[in-house]
């Protein structure tokens, strides 16, 4: 019986493989935040000088505000200054961060301090009000991916296991299924070559035989 022809083992590791690569969830979008604008209610300072103010994450460096000198007025930016973007926020996790006004004598004073999440930005947008200390927005275009990512980041990470655990299985599956018609075909092959040197045996048996007759003169002359 012929069997139709198979589809190469080769082709369909590649198209196996193929698949797992592309079921390997997009990572690359990095949610970066820029101050877009600030108005600080208040300065610490006692000497009326120019305040220094700056934001900072636990984790990350000051960023310096340089531009902001005065309370009650706003300060708005583009996102392409020298000192942005203020921080990079990972995946589904938030970032303890916080603006102050650096001292000259004591210790820094703390306009706020509160969780940075990418799930608190809408469309892009966050605004951040502290009563009495500063009123500010921030950016974050890639916090709210469309992809979702932000919101449903866990049910997304679930699903992207299970996926890779079906494409573990399946490939599995197909690495046996070759390795046992390899094994089979093996040992129909050495079963096939078994008989033909049986075989092959077999006559020259009888080819010897019949020499061996001839020399003893057992033919049939008597
Ligand atoms: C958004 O993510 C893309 C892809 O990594 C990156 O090129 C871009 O700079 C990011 N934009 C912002 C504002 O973070
Ligand atoms: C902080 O600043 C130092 C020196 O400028 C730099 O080497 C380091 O990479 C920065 N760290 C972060 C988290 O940006
Ligand atoms: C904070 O600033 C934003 C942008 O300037 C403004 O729309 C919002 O009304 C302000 N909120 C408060 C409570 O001042």
């Amino acid at each position: 019986m012929r069997w139709p022809p198979p589809i190469s083992p080769r082709r369909l590791l590649l198209v196996v493989l193929f698949v797992a690569l592309c079921s390997i969830p997009g990572t690359l979008s990095s949610r970066l935040v820029t101050l877009d604008t600030i108005d600080i209610f208040t300065t610490h300072e006692w000497f009326h000088s120019k305040p220094s103010v700056y934001f900072r994450c636990s984790g990350d460096n000051k960023t310096h505000l340089p531009d902001v000198k005065e309370a009650d007025s706003i300060y708005t930016f583009k996102g392409e200054e020298s000192w942005q973007p203020l921080t990079e926020l990972p995946e589904n996790k938030c970032k303890r961060c916080g603006m102050y006004e650096e001292d000259t004598l004591l210790h820094d004073d703390v306009f706020d301090e509160w969780e940075l999440c990418s799930s608190d930005f809408k469309d892009g947008k966050y605004t951040h009000f502290k009563q009495g200390q500063f009123n500010a927005t921030f950016l974050c275009p890639n916090c709210t991916a469309p992809t979702g990512a932000a919101t449903h980041g866990s049910s997304s990470e679930v699903e992207s296991k299970k996926t890779s655990v079906v494409v573990i299985i399946i490939v599995s599956v197909l690495v046996s299924v070759i390795v046992i018609l390899a094994l089979f075909g093996g040992y129909k092959y050495w079963l096939r070559k078994k008989r033909e040197r049986d075989q092959l045996r077999f006559l020259k048996l009888f080819e010897e035989g019949d020499d061996m007759d001839d020399e003893l003169g057992l033919s049939n002359e008597f």
